[in-house]
């Protein structure tokens, strides 16, 4: 079935195009990059649905020439792109690390005391309350998928099943009082109606509590080209300034920010309700994003030009490599993969398959190019010649597992910014690169 044909007609119910700014309302948006018709990027499929039509939808991404908000400028039914919500945090050691340390530094920057309420929205599988926990608060987990906050509830970590709005904001009041702390991991991107969203923040924290939200930052994507990390559920990109303007108008303040490795760049925001001084260091990073040209529709039109090229290099790289009758496969079925694969149309007469430690995924075929995906233990016995890393945000996890597979030859293709073979250093038996 050529591509055509597989795709079907998409309702209007299910995508709409963002007229307005989802930070400060202006309609003076501008388009800069078009990566094309997508299929929703964590939508697996079965052997039987694979002669069935699937749904694309365009993926455009614009500037807010008021505020400088980056967003989609079309918003997917988010009833289609959760529906099946595959990530669980609890699969990533990095993950479970990086909790422990969030929740650490939440409690001692909020002077949280035991027993005080600390609510997550997209609490996910419960991974993030667990160290909440250990710590003596009181933890409310919020979350849509109800297939993971079961796996929270069965561990003894409070979940409900619903997104994080005002109403249910007002509802957690009634039943738990205010909120000392509410962090939001890789949430506030997913998020449509923001607006809903931060009257829930404030409606429900402590006059003296703080918010922590944690995103990856808009000049990391920029700089590092991880365009691959744009797709439908996520509908903003923030660097800081925006986001300063945006919680503002909800009372907020930004006290302090924190840049994090995490998912590529990240970065930790601290903010307080009420009139305060911010810290040096987020007068200063906004001072750099102006510095780096993120308040001007020209940075994003050149990084639009340098996506374009990074898709035919990764393109050619791999047709150079079966040319010379190696086998390549991809490492990680992660929705960055799924849109690199799809952006570049590699489907299975380049990539063998797609390896990956998520049972769930494996069996199954990737959305769009239809890659089978594979359990991780078999990249051993079937010992492709190289692998693209479409997980690269784990590369240094992944790469220290794989030790025996690159003993044997088997070598890893890093597809961003520029992609390439990743080289080794080899000393006192650990090895980097
Ligand atoms: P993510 O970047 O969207 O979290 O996706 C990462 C994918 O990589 C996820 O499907 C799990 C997979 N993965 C492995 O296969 N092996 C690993 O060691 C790690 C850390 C992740
Ligand atoms: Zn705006």
């Amino acid at each position: 079935m050529s591509l055509a044909e597989h795709q079907i007609e998409v309702k209007q119910q299910d995508i709409f195009r963002n007229e307005y700014c989802r930070g400060c309302e202006s309609p003076k948006l501008e388009t800069f990059l078009n990566l094309g018709q997508m299929p929703a990027p964590n939508r697996f499929l079965n052997r039987a649905e694979l002669d069935q039509a699937e749904p694309f939808y365009p993926l455009t991404v614009e500037l807010c020439n008021e505020c400088n908000l980056v967003q989609l400028g079309h918003v997917v039914n988010p009833e289609i792109l959760f529906a099946n919500y595959v990530y669980s945090p609890a699969a990533s050691k990095t993950m479970i690390r990086h909790f422990d340390g969030l929740a650490q530094i939440a409690v001692a920057r909020s002077e949280a005391q035991p027993n005080d309420l600390v609510v997550v929205p997209g609490s996910n599988d419960g991974t993030q309350l667990k160290p909440f926990s250990r710590l003596g608060l009181r933890v409310l987990g919020v979350d849509p998928a109800k297939n993971l906050a079961e796996i929270a509830n069965s561990e003894g970590l409070n979940t409900q099943v619903s997104l994080f709005t005002e109403e249910e904001a007002k509802n957690i009041k009634d039943q738990h009082g205010s909120a000392k702390l509410i962090t939001a991991t890789n949430v506030v991107a997913h998020v449509h109606d923001l607006k809903d969203f931060f009257k829930g923040v404030t409606t429900l924290l402590d006059k003296d509590g703080m918010f922590i939200s944690e995103f990856p930052y808009l000049p990391d994507l920029i700089k590092k080209l991880e365009f691959d990390t744009i797709y439908h559920e996520h509908l903003t990109h923030f660097a800081l300034a925006p986001y300063q303007r945006l919680l503002a108008t909800h009372g907020l303040t930004i006290v302090d920010v924190e840049k994090l490795e995490v998912h590529g760049g990240s970065i930790r925001v601290f903010a307080k309700p009420g009139d305060r001084q911010p810290s040096g260091e987020v007068e200063s990073l906004i001072a750099t994003e102006g510095a780096q040209g993120l308040n001007n529709i020209s940075t994003y039109q050149r990084f639009s030009k340098d996506v374009y090229q990074v898709g035919r290099d990764l393109r050619s790289l791999l047709e150079s490599l079966q040319d010379r009758n190696y086998t390549v496969a991809g490492y990680g079925a992660s929705a960055k993969g799924n849109i690199l694969t799809n952006f570049c149309r590699l489907g299975p007469e380049i990539l063998s398959g797609i390896y990956d430690s998520t049972p769930y995924k494996q069996g199954k075929f990737t959305p769009g190019m239809h890659l089978p995906v594979l359990s991780e233990g078999s990249l051993l016995e079937n010992q492709p010649e190289f692998s693209v890393l479409f997980a690269w945000n784990f590369a240094e996890e992944i790469i220290s597992k794989q030790r025996e597979y690159r003993k044997r030859g088997g070598q890893f293709i890093i597809p961003i910014p520029v992609p390439s073979v990743v080289k080794y250093v080899e000393s006192n038996g650990k090895d980097s690169y």
